[in-house]
C-alpha cells in the first residue's frame, strides 16, 4: 500500500545542537527520508548551528556519515545524498553568548516557516528562546521544537515551561514524545475511534484490566549518567507510558484535532489517583550471561556500587472516572527484559455466567495491541476444544499482523519522520501541551518523593528475566497475572 505524499510548505529548520547525538541519529536520517519522499522542497534549508567550528562541508560531510551509520535504508543513494547535503548549512553559534545569530538571522529566508529545533540541554532552552526572540526570529511562521526531559519534576517542568511562554505561544511550542509518532501509536487511536465494535465494551462494566508493558533487552548502554539520576519512572512512565495511558483511556475527543485531543488526555492525568507506595514496584537489573556474552549489572553501567535507581516500574494505576472506576490498569516497563516488547493488553471479564458449568472452564476475551515490535492486533476469542469428548473450551488466538495485512515492504516511517513533517505543517495533535505535562509530573512526583523520603531501594531482578518478583506479588494481590513477555 503506497501512502500518498504531500510536500510540506518551504520551510528553515535550524538544529540547535546539530552536531549532537539526537541530530545524528535520528533529526537528520528522518529529514533525508523525508526528502527522499519528495515531501522536502528542494527550496528548504536544514541549517545546524553548535559550538564547535565546523565549515559548510564539514558539516555535511558529518551529515553523510550519520546517513550511513543511521538512515536505515537499504540502498542510499548517492545522487539523493549529495541533493539532499546541499540544502545543509553550518553556523558556529553560542547559545548564551551573541556569537553567530546576526549569522543565523542572514542564512534564514524570508516568508517561509522557522522552525528551530532546541536538540540541546533543558537547561538550555530558555537562553535559545530569549535569543531566537531578540534577534527577531520568533515571528510569524515560527515554531520551537523541544525535546525530553522536559523538567526532572513539577517545578523545573513549570519553570521550563515559562522560559519558553517568555517568548512564544503555545501554538508555536512542539514538546516531543517520540512515541505519540509511532505509526502503531497513532493506530490505538484508529482502533479505538475508527471501529464501533470496541467502544460499547470499553468501560469498566465489561474491562476486568489493562496491562501496559514497555520491556527492553537493552541496558542502559552510554547513558548511564542522565539515566541514573532519572531513572524508569522519569525516563518512560511519566512521558510514554503515560502517553499510552492516555490514548487506551481518554473519552472519544469530538473531533482529531490538537485541542480536542490533548483536552481528553488532560482529563485521564487529571483523574490518576495517587499510587499507594504498595502499589509500586522498582527494580534494578543484575548482571548476565546469555549465548555467552557478560552483560553487566545497572550498578556497573552507571558506575556507581551504591546506585538506588530503578531501571523498573511497575505499578496499578487507577482512573477516577465513570467509564474507569473499578478496572485497574497495570503498568511495567524495563530494561535488560527478557524480550523487547510494547504490548496493552485489554483483557475483558468472564461472561456472567457459563451454560457449560464449571467443568468447561472459563475463558475471557483479551485484545492484544502490539506496538513493537511485530506491530498488529490478536483477540482471544473462546471456541469448543476440538474433540468427541464433552464441552470444554479454549482460547484461540484472531491475530493480525499490519505489515502482513496491509501487504506492505516498506519500512514504517520512523516517529521524528512524522514529527518534524507535522511541526512544519503546524499540526499540534501529536505534540504535549504544557499543562499535559505539568499535570503528568503533578502525579509523579509524590511516588519519586516517597521512594526518596522512606529511603527505599529496588529490588534486583536478574538480567534476561521478566523483571522483579515484587511486581509479579503486586498483581497477584489482586487475584491476576502479568501476560507473557513476548517479542
Ligand atoms: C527514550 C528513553 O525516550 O525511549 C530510552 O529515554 C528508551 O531510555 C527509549 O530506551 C525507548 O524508545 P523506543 O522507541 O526504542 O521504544
Amino acid at each position: 500500500m503506497v501512502s500518498r505524499v504531500i510536500p510540506v510548505d518551504p520551510f528553515d529548520l535550524v538544529i540547535f545542537g546539530g552536531t549532537g547525538d539526537l541530530a545524528r541519529r535520528k533529526i537528520l536520517p528522518a529529514l533525508y527520508r523525508r526528502f527522499c519522499a519528495g515531501q522536502i522542497l528542494d527550496c528548504c534549508q536544514i541549517i545546524g548551528a553548535a559550538r564547535s567550528e565546523l565549515s559548510n562541508d564539514g558539516y555535511r560531510q558529518m551529515a553523510a556519515e550519520a546517513l550511513r551509520e543511521f538512515a536505515d535504508v537499504s540502498d542510499i543513494d548517492a545522487v539523493e545524498v549529495q541533493e539532499f547535503l546541499a540544502r545543509l548549512h553550518y553556523v558556529q553559534l553560542d547559545a548564551r553568548g551573541e556569537d553567530g545569530w546576526q549569522e543565523l538571522a542572514r542564512l534564514l529566508s524570508e516568508d517561509r516557516i522557522h522552525a528551530f529545533y532546541l536538540s540541546v540541554a533543558p537547561s538550555l532552552f530558555g537562553d535559545l528562546a530569549e535569543r531566537i526572540a531578540g534577534h527577531g526570529l520568533a515571528r510569524g511562521e515560527a515554531r520551537v521544537v523541544v525535546e525530553k526531559p522536559f523538567g526532572h519534576d513539577l517545578t523545573s517542568a513549570k519553570a521550563l515551561n515559562q522560559s519558553l511562554a517568555n517568548h512564544f505561544d503555545e501554538s508555536q511550542i512542539y514538546r516531543i514524545d517520540h512515541y505519540l509518532g509511532k505509526e502503531t501509536v497513532q493506530n490505538l487511536m484508529a482502533i479505538r475511534f475508527g471501529n464501533l465494535l470496541f467502544e460499547p465494551l470499553w468501560n469498566s462494566r465489561y474491562v476486568d484490566h489493562i496491562q501496559i508493558t514497555v520491556a527492553e533487552t537493552v541496558g542502559v548502554g552510554g547513558r548511564g549518567e542522565y539515566y541514573d539520576r532519572a531513572g524508569a519512572m522519569r525516563d518512560m512512565v511519566q512521558n510514554h507510558m503515560m502517553q499510552l495511558l492516555c490514548l487506551i483511556a481518554m473519552e472519544p475527543p469530538a473531533r482529531f484535532e490538537p485541542d480536542a485531543v490533548r483536552d481528553e488526555k488532560l482529563k485521564v492525568i487529571r483523574a490518576l489517583k495517587p499510587v499507594a507506595a504498595h502499589d509500586v514496584v522498582r527494580g534494578q537489573y543484575a548482571a548476565f550471561i546469555k549465548d555467552g556474552t557478560e552483560y553487566p549489572s545497572y550498578r556497573d553501567a552507571v558506575h556507581d556500587p551504591a546506585s538506588t535507581t530503578e531501571s523498573y516500574v511497575g505499578l496499578k494505576v487507577e482512573i477516577e472516572n465513570w467509564r474507569w472506576i473499578g478496572t485497574p490498569f497495570y503498568l511495567r516497563t524495563g530494561k535488560r527484559l527478557a524480550a523487547r516488547s510494547s504490548v496493552i493488553e485489554v483483557v475483558f471479564k468472564d461472561t456472567p455466567y457459563s451454560i457449560f458449568g464449571a467443568d468447561a472452564g472459563d475463558k475471557a476475551n483479551i485484545l492484544s495491541i502490539r506496538l513493537q515490535p511485530n506491530e498488529g492486533i490478536t483477540l482471544e476469542v473462546t471456541i469448543k476444544e476440538p474433540g468427541p469428548g464433552g464441552m470444554r473450551l479454549i482460547n484461540v488466538p484472531l491475530d493480525m499482523s499490519f505489515s502482513t495485512a496491509l501487504g506492505d515492504n516498506e519500512p514504517v516511517a520512523d516517529a521524528y519522520e512524522r514529527l518534524i513533517m507535522d511541526v512544519i505543517r503546524g499540526n499540534q495533535t501529536l505534540f504535549m501541551r504544557g499543562d499535559e505535562v505539568e499535570a503528568a509530573w503533578a502525579w509523579t512526583d509524590p511516588i519519586i518523593d516517597g521512594w526518596e523520603i522512606r529511603g527505599d531501594r529496588p529490588e534486583v531482578y536478574p538480567g534476561g528475566s521478566t523483571g522483579p518478583t515484587g511486581a509479579d506479588a503486586l498483581v497477584a494481590r489482586d487475584g491476576r497475572v502479568w501476560r507473557t513477555i513476548r517479542p
